[in-house]
């Protein structure tokens, strides 16, 4: 857990204050993680919750991703790629249909090089910052990887998250 911590508040600790594994800076937390490191310690972790999710009328299992960080030093030699990979085997392993991610619209070309798929939609979660307010954006960007299921088979309709993001 302390490797972990490193690598959170060294990216982190500045803007947003000490990682809490329980809410990390306000976003569901991890129920699996997926971890890089070498000798000097934790270089990498993607993390997932599994969790139903409402997309239109049908409720889908998926796999909530979050906490994608790889250390700057490690960066650009195709850690991050390779971690996404993992994570993909690691949700197979898990059972779900899918995975989930929300991100920066700047990061998102980082996700599609890993073969996770962008979907327009309107989604609504709580809110990472009280847990509470009902936030709804349609313009956030939303990628979704296979898991057991293959992306084709990704339901139409809008998201309900059930809860706050990863
Ligand atoms: C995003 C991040 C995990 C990528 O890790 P990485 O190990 O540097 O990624 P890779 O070396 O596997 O890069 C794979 C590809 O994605 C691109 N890429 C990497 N980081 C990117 C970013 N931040 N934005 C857009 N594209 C990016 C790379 O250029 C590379 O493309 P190429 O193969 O055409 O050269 C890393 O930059 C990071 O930890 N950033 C800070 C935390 C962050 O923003 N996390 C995402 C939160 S949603």
């Amino acid at each position: 857990m302390e490797g972990l911590r490193s690598l959170f508040d060294a990216e982190y600790y500045e803007k947003c204050g000490p990682w809490n594994p329980d809410s990390p800076y306000g976003y569901s937390p991890a129920d699996v993680h997926v971890l890089a490191a070498n000798s000097l310690g934790i270089i990498g972790h993607v993390g997932f919750q599994r969790r139903l999710i409402d997309v239109g009328s049908i409720e889908v299992p998926v796999g909530g991703t979050g906490g994608v960080l790889v250390a700057s030093r490690a960066r650009g030699t195709g850690l991050g790629t390779l971690l996404m990979r993992r994570v993909r085997e690691a949700m197979h392993t898990a059972g779900v249909d899918f995975g989930y991610l929300g991100c920066r619209e700047d990061v998102a070309p980082f996700y599609e090089s890993c073969w996770w798929q962008r979907i327009r939609t309107r989604a609504r979660c709580f809110s990472r910052l009280d847990g509470t307010t009902v936030i709804e954006s349609t313009d956030t960007p939303i990628l979704i990887c296979s898991a057991a299921k293959p992306v084709a088979s990704w339901p139409s309709g809008p998201i309900d998250l059930r809860g706050t993001p990863w």
